[in-house]
């Protein structure tokens, strides 16, 4: 089975601050740091470092050789990545002090996926492979819908959040990898069993990895449900947390590792990337996880 993610591409500017600036607050920042990122490209890279075989899909702009370098230098295949003219996708990323972020991220028209691309993408893999998407690229649906009617498996991250993503075709997802937002965002509950309880009726095809934070992560599968705590940890920034345990788990279950196992990894791979700096940067190598663990 072959894996594409269709994903983010981004440069992150990433400020320390002391707190999250408020509305109409002016802050100073202690430092200022730019990062390979983007959930699409953290994932692959996750992916990659955890010992998968993974295409990229997704468009970079004129300043886009650093981004691919980090694709590259982390075994991702790029050769579906088209270069655009203009620059590319780009998020402004506060971090305080206890390691939360807040993330705002602006791609313009140029580094948008159009039908072409996503044909041309489709046209390298066959029934039975695998798409990885999230909520940050142009055009996600639609690669949704054509992906599926070409047989290919789906996983949706549906990160970030969006009013559309309600009315995107969800019956074809397989597995669903959210956080409790987003698990709220696809079914209007907030404690995580209602939320696997509403997500099992509404898509009962779907798996689904719900992740807590401190609090752990589910698994449901076929009717089975499976917790694993978070490794306790100093959060020194949690940018790509999520991304590094969606990798860690994919690449798992696609190498048949058993569902307890492979959530076992990605909790502790993204303990590993929480007490690190940035996103792709902060990813550890499957080695890294197991010398650990
Ligand atoms: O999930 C973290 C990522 O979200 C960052 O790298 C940023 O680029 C945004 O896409």
């Amino acid at each position: 089975m072959k894996i594409v993610n269709y994903g983010s591409i981004n440069l992150d500017h990433v400020y320390q601050v002391d707190h999250i600036v408020q509305p109409g607050e002016t802050l100073l920042a202690a430092d200022q740091n730019l990062f390979c990122g983007g959930k699409g490209l953290n994932q692959s890279i996750a992916l990659a470092k955890a010992g998968a075989e993974i295409f990229h899909a997704g468009v970079v702009g004129e300043d886009g050789d650093i981004l691919l370098d980090a694709l590259r230098a982390a075994k991702v295949d790029i050769t579906h990545i088209r270069r655009a003219p203009g620059a590319s996708a780009h998020t402004v990323i506060q971090v305080d002090r206890k390691g939360q972020n807040c993330i705002i991220v602006f791609s313009g028209e140029n580094m948008r996926p159009s039908e072409a691309d996503i044909d041309r993408v489709l046209a390298d893999f066959a029934p039975g492979d695998a798409v990885l998407m999230q909520n940050e690229l142009f055009n996600t649906p639609l690669m949704m819908r054509k992906a599926a009617e070409k047989g290919l498996a789906i996983i949706f991250n549906p990160s970030p959040v969006s009013r559309e993503m309600l009315s995107y075709p969800l019956e074809t997802v397989s597995w669903f990898l959210l956080n409790e937002i987003e698990g709220e965002a696809l079914t209007g509950e907030t404690d995580p069993g209602r939320i696997l309880d509403v997500l099992a009726k509404k898509f009962p095809n779907g798996s689904v990895v719900l992740t807590l934070g401190a609090n752990g992560a589910w698994a449901m599968d076929r009717g089975h449900r499976f917790f694993q705590p978070a490794f306790e940890v100093q959060a020194v920034d949690t940018t790509a947390a999520g991304d590094t345990f969606t990798g860690f788990f994919l690449a798992g279950i696609s190498s048949g590792m058993p569902i307890p196992d492979a959530l076992r990894r990605a909790a502790f791979a993204s303990s590993i990337a929480v007490s690190r700096k940035g996103a792709a940067d902060s990813i550890p190598t499957a080695e890294e996880v197991s010398l650990a663990e």
